[in-house]
């Protein structure tokens, strides 16, 4: 199964083409409206109060409630736009978004608006297919769920220390980042080779980064390797009713790029939202000079909590890629 994003914050819509989709499999549109609800913006305090429905569209490949086998092609169309907060952006690159990377890599003619093709609006239709590949891998008792467990030096926070966090740094016009832990239960060992294209923590990784923000991503101990001797690295193995067992899991379910039939744990760290409302640095592209930029528009003060359901859409894909759907 192969998808391919398209559309731009401030376009008509945005939407995904998925190719071999396998027949047969019933759309569950209550889940899906209930996972597309999870990302959407203007539910909370702590994130952009663009409001939209992110109601999808279903064009082509479903017919009578089943996906046929052909390309599937769905859109979300864009409603509560505003893209008058932008203009400036095209000659005032934000520092820390892609408005600059954007222009030089297609010449200017990108949509710049609302960030365009690089918005974490895109992240919509990701979480489409991330649903309808979690529908595919409900029938293989594959669960996949996250969790925020870094945000301002503090692990696994609760919600009211990640509200408290959020709400002071838009309070002071500045935005926070944060790591979230993905978890898949349910893989069989054996998935996945050591080389380049079918490692399984590769696999992983290239879902991962295509979701914006995404700047790390690690598996099980990750960059704590890098201070344990291999006896406290080790996961020692044990036997349990036949079947072969870690004790621990600090290798997050993968070793030599093949799944060991523990759970895989994987880490994946964002960057604080680039847009925020204080003066910054910046140049202008068109009179060569230096500049200050002030942005406006609506903006997520923390993006880590709308990104729980895109991160599992990731993982939901990385699975269907691992296990050859
Ligand atoms: C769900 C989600 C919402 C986002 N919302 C915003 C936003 O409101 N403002 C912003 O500047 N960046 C936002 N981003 C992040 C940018 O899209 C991202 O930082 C930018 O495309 C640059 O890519 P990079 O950070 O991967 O280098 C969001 C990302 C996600 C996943």
């Amino acid at each position: 199964m192969r998808h391919i994003i398209f559309g731009e914050s401030h376009g008509p819509a945005i939407g995904v083409t998925l190719e071999g989709v396998p027949a047969g499999i019933p759309l569950d549109m209550e889940f899906i409206r209930g996972e597309m609800a999870r990302r959407a913006p203007g539910r909370s305090p702590l994130a952009t109060t663009r409001r939209e429905k992110d109601e999808v569209r279903i064009l082509s490949g479903v017919f009578e409630g089943k996906t046929t086998g052909t390309p599937l092609c769905a859109i979300i169309e864009n409603t509560d736009t505003r893209s008058g907060d932008y203009a400036k952006l095209r000659e005032l690159p934000r520092p820390g978004h892609a408005d600059y990377t954007g222009i030089v890599r297609y010449g200017g003619y990108n949509d710049y608006r609302g960030g365009g093709h690089f918005s974490g609006r895109i992240t919509a239709p990701l979480v489409f297919a991330g649903a309808l590949a979690k529908l595919i891998l409900r029938m293989r008792n594959v669960t996949i769920s996250a969790e925020v467990c870094r945000m301002a030096g503090v692990d696994d926070p609760t919600p009211e220390q990640q509200e408290a966090v959020i709400l002071a740094a838009k309070a002071e016009g500045d935005s926070v980042g944060g790591a979230v832990r993905c978890t898949v239960t349910g893989l069989p060992a054996g998935l996945g080779a050591p080389d380049y294209g079918e490692n399984t923590e590769g696999i992983f990784a290239q879902q991962m980064f295509a979701i914006p923000a995404v700047k790390a991503v690690s598996f099980g101990a990750g960059f704590g390797f890098a201070d344990l001797r291999g006896s406290q690295a080790n996961d020692p193995f044990y036997l349990d009713g036949g079947a072969v067992h870690t004790r621990t899991n600090h290798a997050g379910g993968v070793n030599g790029g093949i799944t060991n039939g523990m759970p895989l744990v994987c880490q994946v760290a964002f960057r604080p939202t680039p847009s925020i409302s204080r003066e910054q640095d910046t140049v202008d592209l068109r009179t060569h000079a230096d500049a200050k930029l002030v942005i406006k528009g609506r903006h997520d003060p923390c993006i880590v909590q709308r990104a729980l359901p895109v991160v599992e859409a990731a993982a939901a894909l990385a699975v269907c890629q691992l296990l050859g759907i």
